[in-house]
């Protein structure tokens, strides 16, 4: 006979722990899962393809259903955005996908985004994003380096760590973000720097921390300006000028940069070898293409840690030209373009390179 006293005691504990279960269900982040496809989505003939498989083929609801231990994360829905190996995005996905995402942002019942992409331009994407998303909610981008039917596929822990931290409220004020292969990265200055391993993603500025077993751990936080601190905002940008980059080696000529400017290119992003350097075959061309209105960037082909110095390896203030800083070729085209959304000044635009 079970005493009144014990009676009492169980039906407080068992009225408690409903209410610590409500109240988790209650605290449990909304997240929203954008989906684009890449090798995340992707599907191979055969476990052994690692390498060899076709992206953007698995729906986002596939994807969602194939991490179920998420669910103990987030409140998750999921949006097919487009379905696409992310070499092929145009700057018209970016806006796209830019708008719905700052859409999202704005709702009361989303608390954080993740966006599945392919790894070949994510940090485009990721970078973009962190320019033009007015919001200081988390927003992830994650992608996978091996399709879900190869041995050992990470794009589902992948998946499970990017929602992981977008639920958390301290990932929240950091900028974009991208996570891979365990860490957190500023989605400004990740790149991806191996074709084929599951550890692909750097920064030459190392992570910002790592997420593990559903939990975020910080180290650093980015310096540099994004999202509700940008003066980029994708609700007044409805496209992109077009810009060019072409690369610097041993016995280059003027032909690709002269061949960018008469495509329409408002702007020619350098890759230069060494310190973002110019050919002596090249700098006439790009003088004069300087004085018909192009602006001229120097990046640099060398990457993984340093930046390129204004008016070191060439005069700069002389030529009007802007430097990239730390920024590879592939990020200051989206840098150059956005700022060309807002001016023609090349000193204007260098701020841009100085403060984003
Ligand atoms: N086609 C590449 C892409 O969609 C595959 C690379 C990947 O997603 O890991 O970016």
């Amino acid at each position: 006979m079970l005493t009144k006293t014990f009676t009492r005691s169980l039906a407080a504990t068992l009225v408690g722990l409903a209410l610590a279960a409500s109240v988790h269900a209650q605290t449990k982040s909304h997240v929203v899962v954008l989906a684009t496809g890449g090798t995340i989505a992707g599907a191979g003939a055969d476990a052994a393809n690692s390498a060899t498989y076709q992206a953007a083929k698995v729906p986002v609801d596939k994807l969602l259903a194939s991490v179920p231990e998420m669910s103990k994360l987030a409140d998750l829905r999921g949006e097919q955005v487009f379905q696409i190996a992310s070499e092929s995005f145009t700057d018209e996905h970016l806006v796209t996908l830019g708008r719905r995402v700052a859409a999202l942002a704005k709702q009361d019942d989303v608390d954080g985004i993740v966006i599945t992409h392919g790894t070949d331009t994510l940090e485009e994407t990721a970078f973009f994003l962190n320019l033009v998303v007015p919001t200081d909610k988390p927003v992830v981008v994650v992608g996978s380096m091996r399709p879900g039917t190869a041995l050992s596929a990470d794009g589902a822990l992948n998946l499970y760590n990017a929602v992981a931290t977008a639920s958390d409220r301290a990932s929240r004020g950091k900028g974009v973000l991208v996570v891979m292969n365990d860490e957190i990265f500023s989605g400004r200055d990740v790149t991806k720097a191996i074709n084929i391993r599951p550890d692909a993603f750097k920064s030459p500025w190392g992570s910002l921390g790592m997420v593990v077993e559903g939990k975020t751990y910080w180290f650093r936080a980015p310096v540099k300006r994004h999202t509700v601190n940008s003066e980029f905002n994708i609700e007044a940008i409805k496209s992109l000028p077009p810009v060019g980059i072409a690369y610097g080696s041993g016995n280059v000529t003027d032909v690709a940069y002269k061949a960018l400017a008469a495509s329409g290119a408002k702007a020619i992003i350098h890759a230069g070898t060494g310190n973002g350097s110019v050919s002596a075959q090249v700098v006439p061309a790009l003088r004069e293409l300087r004085s018909k209105g192009v602006q001229i960037v120097r990046s640099a082909r060398v990457t993984g840690g340093g930046f390129v110095l204004r008016n070191a390896e060439q005069p700069d203030d002389q030529y009007d030209w802007v430097v990239a800083h730390d920024l590879n070729p592939q990020k200051a085209r989206i840098l150059a373009a956005l700022a060309l959304t807002r001016t023609t000044d090349a000193r204007e635009v260098q701020r841009f390179f100085m403060e984003y």
